[in-house]
């Protein structure tokens, strides 16, 4: 399948696809963006996705591109475009042209750009023993709750974990309690509860962390938001979660296991059920369908 992008309105050929280099995006990562999944047309959770999206760009006073309703027609036509049974859509806005200097004296037109790709399968390894991870202390600038483009900390981080054989790097505050991941978030269960940092500058408000806090009270397993430490007595799981991995078991860390180092109950139910909203998406849009 040629991949089709769409780049300021107009679909063409990703090979095609291209950005101004003066787009502030480029010169100083003044952007934002959102990753979304798309399972047989339906996309999950669409809504969550733009309302974060335009609390990204409100916040940083980026016009918002398009009406809402004209964004959700432009996705659906971008996925129809590159129509993966699982799809990874991902949405880039940035602030737009111009000239390079640090001061907005004027506010360009914002540049959009939609891309989508096949969702890549999660590691069997992964799945059936757990991922791996490693604590760093944040070096992330204090405004996480933004899903900005500058994800230089982020790369680094993930790149120390993978050079070290390991999935995900944590993010650590200065008490070693855990943030969260550079592309994910993160849970423990303590005592029974699924504990997770709370919603601040800290951390991004993800889409799957709100599913699972969901999917949990739905079990009967209490939630806490709070901070949480590795070394806390009764930790029994942890677990990193994001819209493209769902809920993934995390089993070691820094070398060590987590309990006996395999994928918890609560974990794996947890990911079950998450799994199975998605299929039941698939299956009413089939129904419609059909
Ligand atoms: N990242 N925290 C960070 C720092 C993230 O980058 C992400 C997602 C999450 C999870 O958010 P959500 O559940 O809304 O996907 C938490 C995406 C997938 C990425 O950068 O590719």
């Amino acid at each position: 399948m040629t991949l089709t992008a769409w780049v300021n309105g107009r679909f063409l050929p990703l090979a095609e696809a291209c950005v101004n280099v003066e787009d502030r995006g480029f010169q100083f990562a003044d952007g934002v963006y959102e990753v979304l999944v798309c399972f047989a047309g339906v996309f999950v959770d669409l809504e969550a996705h733009l309302s974060r999206l335009q609390h990204s760009c409100d916040t940083l006073a980026i016009p918002f591109p398009l009406p809402a309703e004209e964004m959700k027609a432009v996705l659906h036509e971008a996925y129809s475009r590159n129509p993966f049974d699982h799809a990874m859509v991902y949405i880039q806005i940035t602030r737009g042209v111009a000239p390079r200097a640090h001061r907005i004296d004027t506010i360009p037109k914002p540049t959009m750009v939609i891309t989508v790709r096949e969702l890549p399968e999660p590691s069997v390894q992964q799945v059936t023993h757990g991922a791996t991870a490693i604590t760093r202390p944040d070096i992330r600038w204090k405004r996480c709750d933004i899903k900005s483009i500058a994800l230089l900390a982020n790369v680094m981080g993930k790149q120390e974990a993978a050079q070290l054989g390991a999935d995900e790097c944590f993010w650590q505050d200065e008490r070693e309690s855990i943030l969260e991941g550079c592309s994910s978030n993160a849970l423990a269960l303590i005592n029974g509860t699924l504990v997770t940092h709370p919603l601040d500058h800290q951390v991004l408000g993800g889409i799957a962390r709100s599913m699972i806090l969901r999917l949990a009270a739905e079990h009967d397993i209490p939630v806490e938001e709070r901070a949480w430490r590795l070394d806390e007595n009764g930790l029994s799981e942890c677990m990193m979660c994001s819209t493209t991995d769902a809920v993934m078991p995390v089993c070691h860390i820094n070398g060590h296991a987590v309990c006996d180092g395999k994928p918890g109950p609560v974990s794996m139910m947890l990911r079950q059920a998450m799994l199975d909203e998605f299929n039941a998406l698939r299956q009413t849009r089939q129904e419609i369908a059909s």
